[in-house]
């Protein structure tokens, strides 16, 4: 299902309905969680819910997807870092109910076997995910298989310069596969803004060629997009509530 709404804050909005009916139904919920730029509104959505007492979230458990290689353990820029302090410490969750990748294990394998084997294990239940502009979720960058696994990937030129990686900033990361993306109950994909126009429409056509191309398989998945990012979908996805 693709929702079009007017306005990034109504994308937000319409989000943390999503995150709070599921946070109804189940209030332990296993989240699967982007880091970027888009879903840092939803984050301060729900932080406000939280803090007016509108979502119980205290017994959330945060899954990150992915984790820069090379960032100390307290670098501002690491993707535990944006999460603890976006979504876990205003809602409460407690550090070690925030999983990521080991980056700082000796054998990245392995701990890209654990981490796999951790999501699989709880089983997530909704796993939010932004879109790169080249179409990446997660660090899969295009050329990923649909059943990739936790892997050490490179990344490319145009996601590093997106990020605002400088020349000694980390040029690989951590990354769940598509695979396991694929494995969560239910996908909750935002998208905001014109750059994110082109990647969009791939996506919702299931263009092979892009990582995200692979998300039109699941059988529960939800696009919620601002007007800018829906541009290119074509006339099918109707405005619904919250557009004017
Ligand atoms: C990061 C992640 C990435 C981002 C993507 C878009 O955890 O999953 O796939 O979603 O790079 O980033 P923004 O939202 O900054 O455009």
């Amino acid at each position: 299902m693709v929702r079009v709404v007017e306005s990034v804050d109504q994308v937000a909005s319409a989000a943390a309905d999503l995150v709070g009916a599921q946070l109804c139904r189940d209030r332990r919920t296993r989240l699967g969680v982007a880091t970027g730029a888009t879903p840092l509104p939803l984050y301060r959505e729900l932080a406000r819910r939280h803090a007016a007492g509108d979502l119980p979230a205290g017994e959330l458990t945060l899954f990150l997807l992915d984790e820069y290689l090379g960032l100390g353990t307290d670098d501002p820029r690491s993707f535990r870092a944006v999460v603890v302090d976006h979504l876990a410490r205003p809602l409460g969750i407690p550090d070690g109910a925030v999983h990521a990748p080991e980056v700082g294990a000796a054998d990245l394998q392995q701990a890209c076997r654990r981490f796999d084997a951790l999501r699989d294990d709880a089983g997530i239940d909704l796993q939010i995910l932004g879109i790169g502009r080249n179409g990446h979720i997660a660090f899969n960058e295009p050329g990923s298989a649909p059943d990739s696994g936790c892997r050490v990937v490179q990344l490319t030129d145009v996601t590093r310069s997106d990020n605002g990686l400088g020349p000694k900033d980390p040029t690989h990361a951590v990354t769940v596969g598509i695979g396991s993306i694929l494995r969560a109950r239910r996908l909750l994909l935002l998208a905001t803004g014109p750059t994110k126009a082109e990647a969009l429409a791939r996506a919702v056509h299931a263009d092979p060629r892009s990582p995200a191309g692979a998300l039109s398989g699941h059988p529960d998945l939800t696009i919620i997009a601002d007007r800018d990012a829906a541009a290119l979908l074509g006339p099918a996805p109707t405005p619904t509530d919250g557009a004017t």
